[in-house]
């Protein structure tokens, strides 16, 4: 399985509309943070979440959270560039 890319480290905060939506895992996606296929022959499934009602979300770059797709701050504790 290949490791997945950082994308940044710190989330990408948007505004989404009530629906599904598939997070990218493998940082490869050129719609990122949303999946667009490029996971295909990496072993790294994308995410699916929905949201209910219109809200702000904070959306993992870093691939590292633990509670994908959502930040949980473990962008901090990388190291490296
Ligand atoms: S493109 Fe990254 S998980 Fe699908």
């Amino acid at each position: 399985m290949s490791e997945p890319r950082i994308v940044a480290r710190e989330p990408m905060v948007m505004d989404l509309e009530p629906g599904s939506y598939w997070w990218c895992a493998c940082g490869r996606s050129a719609k990122h943070p949303f999946c667009d296929g490029s996971h295909k022959d990496l072993g790294i499934q994308p995410v699916r979440f929905e949201v209910t009602g219109k809200r702000t979300v904070a959306l993992c770059q870093c691939k590292a959270t633990g509670k994908p797709p959502f930040c949980d701050g473990s962008h901090a504790a990388l190291h490296g560039s």
